[in-house]
C-alpha cells in the first residue's frame, strides 16, 4: 500500500513537472517570439531611421539639376537637313514651345525655382519674383552687363503658375474684354510665365511698366540687342503678331539657352518659325483678330529700326495689372 502511495506521490510530482516543464516552455516561447520579433523590428527601425537619414540627406544636399535643351546645341547640323527644327513641346525643356496651340498641363510646375538677385520694381516676396535657376542665373549676368553700360533694368513678373495666369486671364477679360485681352494676355496653360523661364522687364525711363515705349528706349534697345548673348529672347517682337498670337511685347523676354538665342536673334526669327509652327490663335474658335482696328488701340509708333515697308502692326498700350 505504501509502495502505491509512493507510486501515486511520484506519479503526482512527475506530472506537476511536467506541467510546469510545459508552461515555462510555452512562456519562453512566447517570450522568444517576442525577443526575436523585437531585434527584428529594431533592426527594422533603424534601417527605416537610416532610410529616414539618407533621404533628408539626399533631400538637403541634393543640387538641383536643370534639365538641358531636348535639342542639341548644334543647330547648324540640324538646319543642315531641315529648314526647321524638330518641335519641341517637353515642359521642362529650355527650348519646349508654349504658346495658345501648344500649352502646358495645368499641373506643370518648375522643378527649381529661385529669386535671381536684380532689382525689381516691386518690393513685396512674390512668386512672380521667381525663375528656374538656369534662368535666373542668365538674367543676372545681364542685368550686371546692362548696367556696366549704363543700363538699368527691373524684373516686373517671371514665374506664375496655372491659377495665376488664370487669375490674370480672367481679370483682364473683365477689364478690358477678350478680344483686348486675347492680344495680349495668355489663356492660363499657354503662358511661357509657367515655365519659369520667362521675366517681363522694365526700366525708370516707362515708369517700371510693361509698356511698348520700352522698346525704344535705351533700355529696351540693349535687350533687344544683347538679351541672346545670355541666352533670352524677346519673344513677341513687333510685326510677328500674326504668327505669335500676340502684339508686340518688348518687355517679355524667354530664357532659351544661348546657342538658340542667338540663332534666332542673328536670323530674326520668332519661336514659332523656328518650329515651323503657328502660335495664332484659331480665329473662328476666339473670334479675335489682333489686327482688327476697332480691337486694338494704336498707342506707341513701331520702334525705330524696324522695317517699314513690311511692318504694318498695329500695337496696344500695355496696362496692368499684368499681360
Ligand atoms: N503676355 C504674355 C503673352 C502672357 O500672358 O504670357
Ligand atoms: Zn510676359
Amino acid at each position: 500500500m505504501r509502495r502505491i502511495f509512493f507510486f501515486f506521490l511520484a506519479a503526482v510530482f512527475l506530472g506537476a513537472g511536467v506541467y510546469l516543464f510545459y508552461q515555462d516552455g510555452h512562456t519562453d516561447t512566447g517570450s522568444l517570439r517576442q525577443t526575436s520579433t523585437s531585434p527584428v523590428s529594431g533592426a527594422a527601425a533603424t534601417m527605416a531611421a537610416t532610410d529616414a537619414v539618407d533621404t533628408e540627406d539626399t533631400a538637403d544636399t541634393a543640387v538641383p539639376t536643370e534639365e538641358p535643351a531636348l535639342l542639341p546645341e548644334d543647330l547648324n547640323t540640324i538646319l543642315d537637313h531641315s529648314e526647321t527644327v524638330p518641335l519641341d513641346t517637353i515642359p521642362s525643356s529650355i527650348t519646349a514651345l508654349v504658346n495658345r496651340n501648344y500649352l502646358l498641363p495645368s499641373s506643370y510646375v518648375p522643378a527649381t525655382l529661385v529669386e535671381p538677385h536684380i532689382r525689381f520694381s516691386f518690393s513685396y516676396s512674390s512668386d512672380k519674383r521667381k525663375l528656374r535657376k538656369i534662368a535666373a542665373d542668365a538674367l543676372e549676368e545681364m542685368f550686371l552687363a546692362a548696367e556696366k553700360k549704363g543700363v538699368v533694368l527691373y524684373g516686373v513678373s517671371g514665374y506664375r503658375s496655372y491659377i495665376r495666369q488664370k487669375q490674370i486671364y480672367d481679370q483682364n477679360v473683365i477689364r478690358r474684354g477678350r478680344a483686348a485681352t486675347d492680344s495680349v494676355s495668355a489663356t492660363p496653360g499657354s503662358s511661357e510665365h509657367q515655365t519659369g523661364l520667362t521675366m517681363d522687364i522694365s526700366a525708370a525711363s516707362v515708369g517700371l511698366q510693361l509698356d511698348q515705349r520700352f522698346g525704344d528706349t535705351k533700355e529696351g534697345r540693349w535687350v533687344a540687342k544683347n538679351a541672346h548673348k545670355y541666352g533670352y529672347i524677346v519673344r513677341y517682337p513687333y510685326g510677328k503678331a500674326k504668327i505669335t498670337g500676340y502684339t508686340y511685347e518688348p518687355w517679355h523676354i524667354r530664357y532659351v539657352g544661348i546657342a538658340t538665342a542667338t540663332y534666332l536673334y542673328k536670323n530674326g526669327l520668332t519661336l514659332e518659325e523656328y518650329y515651323g509652327v503657328s502660335g495664332n490663335h484659331d480665329e473662328e474658335k476666339s473670334g479675335v483678330d489682333v489686327e482688327e482696328p476697332d480691337a486694338v488701340k494704336y498707342v506707341t509708333p513701331k520702334p525705330s529700326g524696324t522695317n517699314r515697308e513690311s511692318n504694318s502692326e498695329k500695337t496696344t498700350a500695355s496696362p496692368s495689372p499684368e499681360p
